[in-house]
């Protein structure tokens, strides 16, 4: 078994590549643990809980150990630097090497949800997952990203909130049902006005809602993409890459056939597929009987191809439908119907790929709400 030094050595060849130097340079190798059984445990210390680079060094270690000799696995876990340990950091990198900050330096997970196809059910499993991992005790926020159908506020019964600015010049999002927070263009329109976005306007409002949103500490931020592979699922997998993603499709052999567009992009782009969640997957009667309306297998074809896993699938209930309509995400108003089981038991999936947690910060008595007011349309206007 190779020593202590040596497997810290071995760490050397891991960069961080926003800092530009190796993390035992940077004072980020926590812990290593040799077994006799030639399994090496390394413990990372990130700067940030939503630290973008994390699975750029889950790969980096796991090789950079799994090199030398006598190693026969490595397991690879991440914690967060303390306040006075990133202040030692900072000192060490001077002046001009900032850490990373931006809104999003609290946010442990990005998970984007697409589909090669529009009306396969993105949104509806989007405001569900959100609230199934709200019921699993995670601090959520929902990002509409699609700018031209968006129906995030309405899946929330939020309709008609108009969000604030904070202090600090940030914009507040409303939160619906148990404090999930949710942001949409939405929010800036009047009723059923027509989004005309592309192109640089797009770019800018995404952004926007990124840097500029005041999400605080989230487990897990939610997007909701728009149908396809356009304008917007590209400029977020620039803004986000540290994003997974999560492909919706149905049953159907040719749903299928476009989804996998969509994971082409997701490649394309770098983006990690974190799993599919089939949706619309038959239907069953009152009296038991199960019909198979859009066909059946997709998922787990898409799946098996992709070599990611099949975290859900969500039968057809009205319940699902009415409950979108009303603004109660059905997990909520329902747990026990069949589509909110199944989007419970893709939260836990979901829950169980993404072992990054934020630290329970010391500070976490609930801070008192910032002061806020009304803001009129502060987003991109050419
Ligand atoms: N499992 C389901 N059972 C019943 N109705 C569903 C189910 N999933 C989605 N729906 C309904 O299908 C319609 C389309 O769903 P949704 O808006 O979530 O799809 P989408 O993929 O986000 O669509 P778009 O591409 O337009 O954004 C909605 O009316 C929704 O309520
Ligand atoms: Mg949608």
């Amino acid at each position: 078994m190779p020593t202590q030094d040596q497997i810290r050595e071995a760490l050397r060849a891991v960069i961080d590549p926003e800092l530009r130097r190796d993390i035992v340079e940077l004072g980020m190798v926590r812990s290593i643990d040799a077994h006799a059984n030639g399994v090496v445990d390394v413990t990372v210390s990130l700067t940030t809980p939503g630290c973008p680079i994390r699975s750029h060094f889950q790969t980096g270690v796991a090789n950079a150990v799994r090199a030398l000799d006598g190693v026969s696995g490595v397991n690879v876990s991440f914690d967060v630097l303390s306040d006075q340990e990133k202040g030692a950091l900072q000192q060490k990198l001077g002046r001009g090497g900032g850490l990373p900050t931006g809104a999003l330096a609290q946010v442990a997970n990005v998970i984007c949800v697409g589909s090669g196809k529009g009306g396969v059910g993105k949104s509806s499993v989007t405001a569900n997952l959100a609230a199934a991992l709200t019921a699993e005790g995670k601090r959520v926020g929902v990002l509409d990203a699609d700018v031209w159908g968006y129906s995030q506020p309405r899946m929330f019964g939020l309709g008609a909130q108009r969000p604030k600015v904070s202090e600090q010049r940030k914009i507040v999002p409303p939160e619906a049902h148990d404090g999930i927070k949710v942001m949409s263009i939405g929010f800036f329109m009047e009723e059923d006005a027509a989004v005309v976005w592309r192109g640089p306007m797009l770019h800018k409002a995404l952004t926007q809602f990124l840097e500029d949103v005041d999400w605080g500490e989230l487990d897990y931020l939610l997007v909701d993409l728009p149908p396809g592979t356009g304008d917007v699922s590209m400029t977020l997998a620039q803004l986000l890459p540290q994003a997974r993603f999560l492909i919706v499709t149905t049953p159907q052999p040719v749903a299928q056939r476009v989804a996998r567009r969509s994971a082409e992009m997701a490649h394309k782009v770098r983006l990690e597929i974190a799993g599919i969640v089939e949706n619309m997957s038959g239907f069953v009667t009152p009296a038991g009987e199960r019909y198979a309306i859009f066909g059946e297998g997709g998922g787990q074809l898409l799946a098996d191809e992709l070599d990611v896993p099949l975290l859900g699938t969500v039968p057809l209930t009205m319940a699902l439908r009415e409950q979108a309509d009303v603004g109660t995400p059905l997990v909520f108003a329902d747990p026990d119907d069949p589509a909110a089981q199944a989007i419970r038991q893709t939260a836990r999936g979901v829950i169980a790929l993404t072992p990054v947690e934020l630290p329970v910060m010391a500070s976490s008595t609930p801070a008192a709400p910032p002061e806020v007011k009304p803001v009129g349309m502060s987003l991109p206007m050419a």
